[in-house]
């Protein structure tokens, strides 16, 4: 047991930013558990020239100005998603502004991009030690951006050279305007102009590019966004972001809070588009699964869909630090039970396609 396990009770009746925040400084502090168990071999894979030790992956939103990444890749994470870092330091919206929904195991966020900028992200990224695992860099658009499309390209010159892969966030609720720019012709300029500063700093090797999207997408608007991602050579898709959506099954009381809804109600809506995804893209594009993954059982059943990876988050606030090192127990058990040697062996068998 470590400090993080004995607190988390009391971190729980604190209000979710300042528990947020605590946990944070803790993690950055060195005061994380150091998750030793031995990994099956079975879960890990060699993807986007990247090598995770399994699949179990930390989204972004939780080390948002990329202070404790060290910190949860030591509690287990397969890879640490840094961000959403935008080019200028940004307060965000006013507080409150994350809420629980302990009835739903759900959190509702309208955090709105509060981070401490590229610049302190890149010093802090900088010179860090690549053998000790896979950290992505989420970029976005400050709020009050005179060209939002533009802050992409801006973000990614800034930090791909310490980037082991980029994401183009285009799918928060929370900034006015951002989801807008998942349609076709801005989508384009944005993926063209993101990629391009890329090339320019790091020509050699450069991290692969992915765009994570929303799961409330007007209809044929995935199809789209698929095309344009395998034509302009985009590597991957993170599947999905919050959504805004608000399911009859929620019982908190705090379910209409505005902002992005998150776990086990998304779950069922970014794994069918996941699916969905998996079918248009026919191997031409990496996906990553994200949206209520809990227990081995939902990540599985997101690889099932099409993800080489997955995505967790709200699960961490309820579960703790225990939840990587739970989730790929429970994988391997289940490889082990479908008769599968691999991970990637499972990647789409469930996607209908
Ligand atoms: C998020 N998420 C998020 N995503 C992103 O790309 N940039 C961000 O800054 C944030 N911020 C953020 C804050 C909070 C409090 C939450 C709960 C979530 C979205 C997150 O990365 C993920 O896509 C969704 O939360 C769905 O996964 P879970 O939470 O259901 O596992």
């Amino acid at each position: 047991m470590s400090l993080i396990d004995y607190a988390m009770p009391a971190l729980r009746l604190l209000d979710p930013e300042t528990a947020h925040r605590l946990t944070v400084k803790a993690l950055s502090s060195g005061f994380g558990p150091r998750e030793t168990s031995p990994i099956p071999p079975a879960l890990s894979q060699t993807i986007l020239g990247l090598t995770f030790p399994h699949p179990v992956c930390l989204a972004a939103g939780f080390d948002k100005s990329a202070e404790c990444w060290g910190g949860l890749l030591r509690i287990g994470a397969g890879a640490v998603e840094v961000g959403t870092l935008t080019p200028r330091p940004q307060a965000g919206n006013a507080k409150p502004r994350v809420f629980r929904l302990v009835e739903d195991q759900a959190v509702i966020n309208r955090y709105g991009f509060n981070n401490d900028g590229m610049e302190a992200g890149a010093e802090r990224l900088a010179g860090r030690d690549r053998t000790r695992g896979v950290v992505g860099v989420n970029v976005g658009a400050n709020k009050d951006a005179a060209d939002p499309e533009a802050d992409y390209a801006t973000g990614v010159r800034r930090l791909a050279p310490f980037a082991d892969y980029l994401t183009i966030n285009i799918s928060s609720p929370n900034t006015p305007g951002l989801r807008d720019l998942q349609a076709v012709g801005p989508l384009g300029r944005l993926i063209t102009g993101a990629r391009a500063a890329r090339d320019e700093v790091v020509p050699d090797n450069p991290p692969p590019l992915l765009v994570k999207i929303a799961p409330d997408l007007a209809d044929g608007q995935l199809e789209t966004i698929v095309a344009a991602c395998i034509d302009l050579k985009v590597d991957g898709l993170i599947i999905s972001n919050t959504t805004i959506a608000r399911p009859d099954t929620l019982r908190s009381p705090n379910r209409s809070e505005a902002g992005g809804l998150s776990g086990p109600p998304v779950f069922d809506a970014s794994t069918a588009l996941l699916a969905q995804a998996y079918r248009l893209a026919q191997g031409r594009l990496v996906l990553v699964g994200a949206g209520g993954v809990r227990d081995g059982a939902t990540a599985y059943a997101k690889i099932r869909a099409g993800a080489h990876l997955v995505q967790v988050y709200t699960a961490l606030v309820y579960k703790g630090p225990g939840l990587f090192r739970q989730i790929r127990e429970e994988l391997a058990q289940l490889l082990l039970a479908d008769g599968l040697a691999r991970i990637e062996d499972a990647v789409g068998m469930d996607s209908g396609g």
